[in-house]
């Protein structure tokens, strides 16, 4: 298995290009499943999560061809309706096939999933929101097993929270049932507009996404469509601390300020300075790093998929930092793992105090997730000495090229294959 070996110290400067989102091409992916017509999608991250996705597809029956900057995928032919635990059990994502192959052929059969271990993560929001359309659904052997009576009835579905995957769904399956849906306490995240966009490019009718409530006209006429994903704003904010926890100064090229305020305000009330450029976002760092509180919130709050990488960041600060997360009931497996590189760090169910100043020394660590992974390599770059990271792979799952884009900016980094 690959290892990544970090020498500490280097101040990171120039520029970094930022992906597609991961989180926007996995639903964007299992969308195509939807419609008997090619989409083509344009800024897909090359991140294994991705490929994973195609090959879900793939399985299914579509077709996939590949070019220098573009992925066609061809649903026009699908041989399967179910897909297997061996294909969903690394990715919780694969369960957003469910709704598109359920939309299109009134029954799918899609395996429970598993994925990051950051919790429990069920699925029943994805389950409800498809009931409320009229489809009955039930557990089978660890499969959802799910059906239609003569098609999808468009309904008001109201999710408890505002799941990201379940608002996904709801729209997903929204797209061919009959009337009007109306999609309450949504998902008002960017990856949810991005795929209104890619839907719409493919002739769905929605209205509203990127806030609480979204509607969709059903029985949509279907199209060939082109797709251009948004950038990645978690790899973004990752390269951002990146500078930030060196001192440094990176021009995050393709990030959008937009997409990033909850972000900003962190990082600027840490002493971190960021400003638009011509293409995209400039981070820097000359004075201290001072700590500072976060909550982890759904959109537009903070990202829990930065709380990891910002806990690097807190433990370099002077002064203490409160990181306190809402989303995910266990999303601190990165702690001990930090810990060992010195960051001092006190657990209290959902909240860290991270107290700052720590002089942070290189060892050997494991992931355990995606974001922990990278919070790992984070604070590698500011380790005295040597650090090695074991199990890329979740590293890899999510980050396109992370060695090769940290060493283009000054890192000592490299891939150690096994
Ligand atoms: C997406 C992102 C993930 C991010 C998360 C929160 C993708 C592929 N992944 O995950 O990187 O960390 O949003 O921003 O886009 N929940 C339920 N029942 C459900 C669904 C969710 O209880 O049916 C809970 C989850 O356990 C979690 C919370 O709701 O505590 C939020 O999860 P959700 O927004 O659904 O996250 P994902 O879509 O899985």
């Amino acid at each position: 298995m690959d290892r990544l070996r970090i020498v500490g110290g280097q101040r990171l400067q120039g520029a970094v290009t930022i992906s597609g989102a991961k989180n926007a091409a996995l639903p964007q992916i299992a969308a195509a499943l939807l419609s008997p017509y090619p989409l083509e999608l344009t800024n897909l991250p090359q991140v294994s999560d991705v490929e994973n996705m195609l090959n879900v597809v793939a399985l299914h029956g579509a077709e996939v061809s590949r070019a220098a900057h573009s992925t066609t995928i061809d649903a026009r032919a699908i041989l399967s309706k179910e897909t297997s635990y061996d294909t969903v059990r690394r990715m919780r994502a694969t369960v957003l096939v469910l709704a598109p192959l359920l939309a299109r052929f009134g029954e799918a059969r899609v395996s429970l999933p598993g994925g990051c271990a950051i919790g429990a993560r069920p699925v029943d929001m994805h389950i409800k929101a498809l009931a409320a359309l009229g489809a009955e659904i039930d557990i089978e052997n660890g499969l959802i097993v799910a059906s239609t009576n003569g098609g999808l009835t468009g309904a008001r579905v109201v999710l408890p929270s505002p799941s990201v995957g379940a608002t996904e769904t709801a729209m997903m399956a929204a797209t061919t049932a009959k009337g009007e849906t109306e999609i309450l306490n949504a998902a008002r995240e960017p990856e949810v507009a991005d795929l209104a966009a890619c839907l719409t490019a493919m002739g769905a009718r929605i209205e509203g996404a990127g806030t609480h409530r979204i509607l969709v006209e059903g029985s949509t006429t279907w199209q060939p469509a082109k797709h251009h994903g948004i950038p990645d704003r978690i790899e973004a904010g990752t390269y951002a601390v990146a500078a930030a926890i060196t001192g440094g100064m990176l021009e995050l090229t393709n990030a959008r300020l937009e997409n990033m305020a909850s972000v900003v305000q962190a990082l600027e009330a840490m002493g971190v300075s960021v400003w638009p450029s011509d293409r995209g976002l400039v981070v820097s760092r000359d004075g201290p790093l001072k700590g500072a509180d976060l909550t982890t919130e759904p959109y537009p709050g903070f990202p829990t998929d930065l709380q990891a990488q910002f806990m690097a960041l807190a433990a370099c600060a002077e002064g203490a930092s409160l990181i306190r997360e809402t989303v995910f009931e266990s999303r601190f497996m990165h702690v001990p793992e930090l810990m060992r590189l010195g960051v001092n760090v006190s657990l209290q169910g959902t909240t860290a105090l991270v107290r700052g100043g720590a002089k942070l020394k290189g060892a050997q660590v494991m992931a355990t997730d995606l974001r922990a992974s990278v919070s790992l390599v984070l604070a590698g770059l500011v380790s005295e000495g040597e650090t090695i990271v074991n199990r890329l792979y979740h590293l890899d799952r999510g980050y396109e090229q992370l060695d090769r884009k940290l060493k283009l900016c000054g890192a000592d980094i490299e891939r150690l294959s096994a």
